[in-house]
Formats: C-alpha cells, sequence, structure tokens
C-alpha cells in the first residue's frame, strides 16, 4: 500500500514509518511541517530506502497535501501540535493544526473516497478518578491541546457520517521511548538525570497516566489501518499506570542518581489528574500491547544515553529558551 503518513518526523510517526518499511511492503511518502518537534534525524536510517519519500509542507496547505497524494492509497495523520504545557501559553498553532489541517486533510480523503486514519490521544475523555474510558465515553477535554484534538476527532466522525469517507480514529494512552522530544516527562527526567540536572516534578507528583510503548501504538495504528471498520473509533491503552513520581524514582535508579535531584514545581494549570484507557474493542481486533513498561523504560533509557547526537542538538538549541522560561531553571553542565 502507498501510504501518506503526515507529521512523521514527529516521535510516534517516525516510529511507525520505521516500523512499517521493515514489516510491511507499503511505500510511504512524509508529509511533514517540520515544527520544533519534527526533525529528518527522526528518518535518517529510512531516508535511503527506495519506498520512502519526503515532503516539506504543511497539512493545512491544500496545494502541498494534493502534490504528497501522488498515488497515495490510505492516509495517516500524526500532525499536530503536542504539548500540553505550549498549548496553555500560545494555543493559535494547535487550532490552525488540528481544526483547519485535519479538515484539509478530510476534504482530500473524501474527494478520493480513501481511507483515512486519524491518530488521536485518551485526553479527549479527560481525566477519571476510578476506572478506564472505552470508546463510548463522553468527550471532556480540558487543556487547548485536548480541546482542539477532541474538536478533530468528531470533524473526522462528521466526514463518515455525512459523506462516507472511510475514516478510522485510534486513540493512545501516553507514549514513550526512543525519539521523542525532550520536553515531554520521560525524556525530560532521563536527559536532566543522565547530565545531573533538576527533574522538575509538577505539583505533588501523583497524577497518573497509562504508559504505552511507542511501537507497541505504532503497531496499533497499522493494525486498525488494515483491519479497522470504517467510521470506528479504536482505543489503545498502555499495559501500566503509574504516578509520576514514581516513573521520575525509576528513571533516577537507572540512571544511577539519587532523589536529590527531584524539584517539586508549580502546579500545570488545570492539570488532569489520571488516565486510563481501556482496550477491549481493539484486542478483539487482534491487537495488544507487548512491552510492560519496567521493560520499556529501560530500553528508553538506554536509547537517549547512547544517542546522544540526536538530543545534543536539541538540549544546546531554542529548548534551552523554552526550558527557562517554563520552569525558571536552567539546565547546567550537560548543554554548557
Ligand atoms: P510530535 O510533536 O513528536 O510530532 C508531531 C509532528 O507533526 C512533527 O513532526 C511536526 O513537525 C508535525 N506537524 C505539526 N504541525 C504540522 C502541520 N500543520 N502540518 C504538517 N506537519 C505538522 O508528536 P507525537 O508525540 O509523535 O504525536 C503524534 C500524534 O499522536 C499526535 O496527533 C498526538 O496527538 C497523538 N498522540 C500522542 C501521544 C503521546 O504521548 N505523544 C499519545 C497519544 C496520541
Ligand atoms: P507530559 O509528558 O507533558 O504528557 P501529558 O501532559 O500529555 O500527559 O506530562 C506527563 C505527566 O508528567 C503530566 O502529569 C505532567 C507531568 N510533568 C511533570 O511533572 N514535569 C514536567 O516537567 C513535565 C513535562 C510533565
Amino acid at each position: 500500500m502507498r501510504l501518506l503518513v503526515c507529521g512523521g518526523a514527529g516521535f510516534i510517526g517516525s516510529n511507525f514509518v520505521r516500523l512499517r518499511l521493515r514489516g510491511s511492503d507499503d511505500e510511504i511518502v512524509v508529509l511533514d511541517k517540520l515544527t520544533y518537534a519534527g526533525r529528518r534525524e527522526n528518518l535518517q536510517d529510512v531516508e535511503a530506502d527506495p519506498r520512502f519519500s519526503f515532503v516539506h509542507g504543511a497539512i493545512e496547505d491544500a496545494a502541498a497535501v494534493a502534490a504528497a497524494l501522488d498515488g497515495v492509497e490510505a492516509i495517516v495523520n500524526f500532525a499536530a501540535e503536542t504539548h500540553v504545557d505550549r498549548s496553555i501559553s500560545e494555543p493559535d498553532a494547535f487550532v490552525r493544526t488540528h481544526a483547519l489541517g485535519t479538515f484539509v486533510l478530510l476534504e482530500a480523503a473524501r474527494e478520493r473516497a480513501m481511507r483515512f486514519l486519524q491518530v488521536s490521544t485518551d485526553e479527549v475523555y479527560g481525566s477519571i478518578a476510578e476506572g478506564s474510558f472505552s470508546e463510548s465515553s463522553p468527550l471532556d477535554p480540558s487543556s487547548p491541546y485536548s480541546a482542539t484534538k477532541a474538536g478533530a476527532d468528531l470533524l473526522v466522525s462528521s466526514y463518515h457520517h455525512t459523506y462516507a469517507t472511510p475514516t478510522l480514529i485510534c486513540r493512545g494512552s501516553n507514549n514513550y521511548g526512543p525519539y521523542q522530544h525532550p520536553e515531554k516527562l520521560i525524556p525530560l527526567m532521563v536527559l536532566n538525570a543522565l547530565a545531573g540536572d533538576r527533574l522538575p516534578v509538577y505539583g505533588d507528583g501523583l497524577n497518573v497516566r497509562n504508559w504505552l510503548f511507542v511501537e507497541d501504538f505504532a503497531h496499533a495504528i497499522g493494525h486498525v489501518l488494515e483491519h479497522g471498520t470504517a467510521g470506528e473509533t479504536y482505543n489503545a491503552g498502555g499495559p501500566d499506570e503509574c504516578p509520576n513520581i514514581a516513573v521520575v524514582r525509576r528513571i533516577l535508579e537507572l540512571c544511577g542518581r539519587d532523589e536529590s535531584l527531584i524539584s517539586y514545581v508549580s502546579d500545570r494549570p488545570g492539570h488532569d489528574r489520571r488516565y486510563s484507557l481501556g482496550s477491549e474493542k481493539i484486542s478483539a481486533l487482534g491487537w495488544s500491547a507487548a512491552t510492560p513498561f519496567d521493560a520499556g523504560i529501560e530500553r528508553t533509557v538506554r536509547w537517549y544515553r547512547d544517542n546522544a547526537w540526536w538530543w545534543e542538538p536539541i538540549r544546546s538549541g531554542a529548548y534551552r529558551d523554552y526550558y527557562q522560561r517554563q520552569y525558571g531553571l536552567s539546565l547546567g553542565r550537560s548543554a554548557g
């Protein structure tokens, strides 16, 4: 199958592209705007593959989308602004990419009656004190990130309902693993621990996330693309839930550091307490997560330890200013 993978230069998209090129006959065209989160480095090991090509462009640009669609049989959309903290300080790009960008892609899929898979998130359901969300739980997003993702999901469903466009939605829980930008909890804590920098924990550190190893989510998306029923939504939840402070302590252990590096900092405004996704529907389709958190976090720490070439340019660039603004802390000796 020839696939258009939008946002394929980001964290999950690049892992998906790598797995599909290794495990299927797909030809893959990546369309990516290369925001601060999108990097050609994420695709460095697949660039030479003759079944891979790259188009630099935005999903909200209809001409760029049309040009990238030559010969394509299905669209998978990862393209998004993804950091909740940035959605609080600068929501504009979230509205543009999630609302307008998803609309442009849906129009292209509708004109061609083409399968369209929207990659989405558990955050559209909001926070849950006990139990887990299912696909029929009401959407109750709380940040500009999750609200704009929820809006995009509703638009996707409307294209199936109104125009019979063969759409699918796959919602994942918090992902972690290789190639994740260090603005997110796990890579931030790993790189700070390796460098001996402070580890900024929001609030009381007891917010709970449902961790899913990125390769498991990439497999889930491929599985839904191939086997999902058009018009349906599938949740893919991780096998383990963990309070943030337990994640941070495990990372410190794996990096050979002690807890004196932890700094409790001001909480995120509107911080969701707990996410939890039930995966019964996608299990019935034949997917389950293969990587327990214990194994995935060890692999992840090892990858960051072994791949300084990948993160050093980020930690010594514009990310330093972002970090200073966000935390009022400086990155220390690692980037000096
Ligand atoms: P990321 O921030 O690492 O990558 C996003 C990619 O999209 C980047 O390559 C960026 O350049 C590109 N992009 C952004 N705006 C674009 C635009 N207008 N046009 C074209 N490209 C654009 O994100 P990620 O963590 O890989 O997330 C990918 C998708 O998975 C998102 O839709 C996100 O909502 C969803 N998701 C993420 C997680 C998670 O824990 N990271 C969990 C569940 C679902
Ligand atoms: P994050 O990786 O931003 O994902 P999300 O907010 O989409 O779940 O954050 C995961 C959890 O870690 C969340 O509860 C916020 C918390 N957190 C911190 O405590 N400190 C940090 O520096 C960051 C980035 C996140």
